[in-house]
Protein backbone atom coordinates (compact mmCIF):
# COMPACT_ATOMS: atom_id res chain seq x y z
CA UNK A 1 0.00 0.00 0.00
CA UNK A 2 1.38 3.16 -0.68
CA UNK A 3 0.41 6.48 1.47
CA UNK A 4 -0.42 9.82 0.56
CA UNK A 5 -0.83 13.34 3.17
CA UNK A 6 -2.36 15.66 1.50
CA UNK A 7 -1.34 19.17 3.09
CA UNK A 8 -4.42 21.69 2.88
CA UNK A 9 -5.13 24.72 4.20
CA UNK A 10 -8.76 25.73 3.11
CA UNK A 11 -11.98 24.52 1.09
CA UNK A 12 -10.30 21.05 0.37
CA UNK A 13 -12.44 19.84 -2.68
CA UNK A 14 -9.14 18.97 -4.15
CA UNK A 15 -8.22 16.76 -1.23
CA UNK A 16 -11.72 14.88 -1.64
CA UNK A 17 -11.65 14.41 -4.88
CA UNK A 18 -7.77 12.60 -4.72
CA UNK A 19 -9.47 10.62 -1.53
CA UNK A 20 -12.50 9.58 -3.86
CA UNK A 21 -10.55 8.80 -6.31
CA UNK A 22 -8.34 6.40 -5.20
CA UNK A 23 -10.85 5.15 -2.30
CA UNK A 24 -11.60 1.75 -4.27
CA UNK A 25 -8.25 1.06 -5.19
CA UNK A 26 -5.99 -1.64 -3.53
CA UNK A 27 -2.34 -0.27 -3.62
CA UNK A 28 -3.03 4.02 -3.12
CA UNK A 29 -4.72 5.72 -0.20
CA UNK A 30 -5.21 9.13 0.94
CA UNK A 31 -4.25 8.26 4.68
CA UNK A 32 -4.09 11.69 5.92
CA UNK A 33 -4.58 15.58 6.01
CA UNK A 34 -2.77 17.98 7.57
CA UNK A 35 -3.39 21.51 7.94
CA UNK A 36 -2.40 24.80 8.97
CA UNK A 37 -5.85 25.63 9.56
CA UNK A 38 -8.24 24.39 12.12
CA UNK A 39 -11.32 26.09 11.10
CA UNK A 40 -10.71 24.96 7.23
CA UNK A 41 -13.42 23.21 5.54
CA UNK A 42 -11.26 20.19 4.26
CA UNK A 43 -11.75 18.91 8.03
CA UNK A 44 -15.60 18.40 7.59
CA UNK A 45 -15.26 16.84 4.09
CA UNK A 46 -12.23 14.32 5.68
CA UNK A 47 -14.49 13.99 8.58
CA UNK A 48 -17.51 12.08 6.24
CA UNK A 49 -14.89 10.35 4.29
CA UNK A 50 -13.15 8.84 7.68
CA UNK A 51 -9.99 10.42 6.63
CA UNK A 52 -8.05 11.67 9.84
CA UNK A 53 -6.87 15.56 9.46
CA UNK A 54 -4.87 17.24 11.71
CA UNK A 55 -4.06 20.85 12.62
CA UNK A 56 -0.47 21.98 13.42
CA UNK A 57 0.54 25.80 13.94
CA UNK A 58 2.83 27.55 11.62
CA UNK A 59 5.59 27.18 13.78
CA UNK A 60 5.45 22.94 14.19
CA UNK A 61 5.24 22.77 10.25
CA UNK A 62 8.14 25.36 10.13
CA UNK A 63 10.10 23.34 13.03
CA UNK A 64 9.44 19.89 10.99
CA UNK A 65 10.01 17.54 14.25
CA UNK A 66 5.76 16.83 15.12
CA UNK A 67 4.65 16.49 11.29
CA UNK A 68 7.82 13.97 9.98
CA UNK A 69 6.54 11.79 12.85
CA UNK A 70 2.91 11.87 12.35
CA UNK A 71 4.35 11.37 8.30
CA UNK A 72 6.34 8.22 10.08
CA UNK A 73 3.14 7.25 11.76
CA UNK A 74 1.05 6.80 8.66
CA UNK A 75 4.17 5.59 6.66
CA UNK A 76 3.56 8.77 4.14
CA UNK A 77 5.06 7.67 0.48
CA UNK A 78 4.22 11.10 -1.11
CA UNK A 79 3.28 14.16 0.17
CA UNK A 80 0.44 16.18 -1.85
CA UNK A 81 -0.18 19.93 -1.47
CA UNK A 82 -3.58 20.98 -2.45
CA UNK A 83 -4.21 24.51 -2.06
CA UNK A 84 -1.63 24.14 1.00
CA UNK A 85 -0.91 28.34 1.30
CA UNK A 86 2.57 27.85 3.42
CA UNK A 87 6.05 27.35 1.98
CA UNK A 88 7.48 23.63 2.85
CA UNK A 89 10.17 24.34 5.30
CA UNK A 90 13.93 22.33 5.19
CA UNK A 91 13.14 19.52 7.90
CA UNK A 92 9.98 18.48 5.21
CA UNK A 93 12.29 19.09 2.18
CA UNK A 94 14.85 16.60 3.53
CA UNK A 95 12.86 13.98 4.70
CA UNK A 96 10.89 13.60 0.96
CA UNK A 97 13.34 14.65 -1.86
CA UNK A 98 11.17 14.33 -4.69
CA UNK A 99 8.43 13.24 -2.88
CA UNK A 100 6.22 16.49 -2.88
CA UNK A 101 3.98 17.63 -5.12
CA UNK A 102 1.87 21.08 -5.63
CA UNK A 103 -0.81 21.84 -7.95
CA UNK A 104 -0.90 25.95 -8.95
CA UNK A 105 -3.59 27.27 -10.37
CA UNK A 106 -2.22 29.22 -13.33
CA UNK A 107 0.42 28.33 -15.99
CA UNK A 108 3.91 28.43 -14.35
CA UNK A 109 6.17 30.80 -14.74
CA UNK A 110 3.80 32.90 -15.08
CA UNK A 111 1.17 34.01 -11.92
CA UNK A 112 3.37 31.90 -9.55
CA UNK A 113 5.62 33.08 -6.46
CA UNK A 114 4.36 34.67 -3.16
CA UNK A 115 1.20 35.85 -2.78
CA UNK A 116 -0.05 34.17 -5.74
CA UNK A 117 -2.91 31.47 -4.11
CA UNK A 118 -6.13 30.87 -4.78
CA UNK A 119 -8.46 33.69 -5.97
CA UNK A 120 -5.17 36.38 -6.34
CA UNK A 121 -4.12 33.89 -8.80
CA UNK A 122 -7.38 34.46 -10.84
CA UNK A 123 -7.57 37.92 -10.66
CA UNK A 124 -4.61 38.43 -11.81
CA UNK A 125 -5.16 36.81 -14.83
CA UNK A 126 -8.06 38.54 -15.36
CA UNK A 127 -6.48 41.97 -14.33
CA UNK A 128 -3.71 41.42 -17.18
CA UNK A 129 -6.01 40.31 -19.95
CA UNK A 130 -4.25 36.84 -20.54
CA UNK A 131 -6.45 34.60 -23.15
CA UNK A 132 -5.42 31.37 -21.67
CA UNK A 133 -4.77 30.25 -17.69
CA UNK A 134 -4.87 26.30 -16.43
CA UNK A 135 -3.00 24.27 -13.96
CA UNK A 136 0.19 23.48 -13.25
CA UNK A 137 1.67 20.52 -11.01
CA UNK A 138 4.92 20.16 -10.06
CA UNK A 139 7.55 18.88 -7.36
CA UNK A 140 8.21 21.27 -4.58
CA UNK A 141 11.33 22.76 -3.63
CA UNK A 142 12.25 25.70 -1.26
CA UNK A 143 10.79 28.21 -3.22
CA UNK A 144 7.20 29.46 -4.10
CA UNK A 145 6.13 27.71 -7.64
CA UNK A 146 9.57 27.20 -8.41
CA UNK A 147 10.12 23.02 -8.84
CA UNK A 148 10.43 20.84 -11.43
CA UNK A 149 7.10 20.88 -13.76
CA UNK A 150 5.25 17.42 -14.27
CA UNK A 151 2.00 18.33 -16.13
CA UNK A 152 0.17 21.45 -17.55
CA UNK A 153 -3.34 21.92 -18.95
CA UNK A 154 -4.57 24.99 -20.16
CA UNK A 155 -8.43 26.52 -20.49
CA UNK A 156 -9.40 29.50 -22.61
CA UNK A 157 -10.05 32.86 -20.82
CA UNK A 158 -12.40 34.81 -22.45
CA UNK A 159 -12.96 38.61 -22.74
CA UNK A 160 -16.10 38.69 -20.82
CA UNK A 161 -14.74 36.10 -18.15
CA UNK A 162 -14.53 37.43 -14.43
CA UNK A 163 -11.94 35.92 -11.78
CA UNK A 164 -14.54 33.49 -10.57
CA UNK A 165 -15.44 32.04 -13.99
CA UNK A 166 -11.72 31.29 -14.59
CA UNK A 167 -11.13 29.70 -11.38
CA UNK A 168 -13.91 27.19 -11.98
CA UNK A 169 -12.25 26.65 -14.82
CA UNK A 170 -9.51 25.91 -13.70
CA UNK A 171 -10.56 23.85 -10.43
CA UNK A 172 -12.42 21.67 -13.05
CA UNK A 173 -8.78 20.75 -14.86
CA UNK A 174 -7.31 20.53 -10.97
CA UNK A 175 -10.52 17.60 -10.55
CA UNK A 176 -9.59 16.03 -14.03
CA UNK A 177 -5.97 15.68 -14.01
CA UNK A 178 -4.37 15.92 -10.73
CA UNK A 179 -5.27 12.34 -9.28
CA UNK A 180 -4.26 10.62 -12.45
CA UNK A 181 -0.81 12.45 -12.33
CA UNK A 182 -0.56 11.99 -8.45
CA UNK A 183 -0.83 8.25 -9.70
CA UNK A 184 1.67 8.64 -12.60
CA UNK A 185 4.22 10.59 -9.84
CA UNK A 186 4.05 7.05 -7.24
CA UNK A 187 4.28 4.95 -10.16
CA UNK A 188 8.07 6.23 -10.20
CA UNK A 189 8.46 6.18 -6.54
CA UNK A 190 10.05 2.92 -5.04
C1 LIG B 1 -6.78 25.23 -5.79
O1 LIG B 1 -7.26 25.90 -6.92
C2 LIG B 1 -5.28 25.16 -5.82
O2 LIG B 1 -4.74 25.06 -7.10
C3 LIG B 1 -4.89 26.47 -5.19
O3 LIG B 1 -5.82 26.65 -4.15
C4 LIG B 1 -7.07 26.05 -4.52
C5 LIG B 1 -7.54 25.20 -3.37
O4 LIG B 1 -8.85 24.77 -3.59
N1 LIG B 1 -3.53 26.47 -4.72
C6 LIG B 1 -2.77 27.54 -4.67
O5 LIG B 1 -3.16 28.65 -4.99
C7 LIG B 1 -1.35 27.29 -4.19
N2 LIG B 1 -0.50 28.39 -4.53
P1 LIG B 1 -9.45 23.57 -2.72
O6 LIG B 1 -9.15 23.87 -1.25
O7 LIG B 1 -10.93 23.60 -2.99
O8 LIG B 1 -8.81 22.30 -3.18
Amino acid sequence: MKNIAVFASGSGSNAENIARYFSNSDNVRVALILSNNSKAGVHERMKKLGIPSLTFSGAEFAEGSAILSKLKEYAIDLIVLAGYMNKITTPILQAYPGRIINIHPALLPKFGGKGMYGMHVHEAVVAEGEKESGITIHYVNENYDEGAPIFQATCPVLPDDNAEMVANKVHALEYEHFPRVIKEVLNTIS
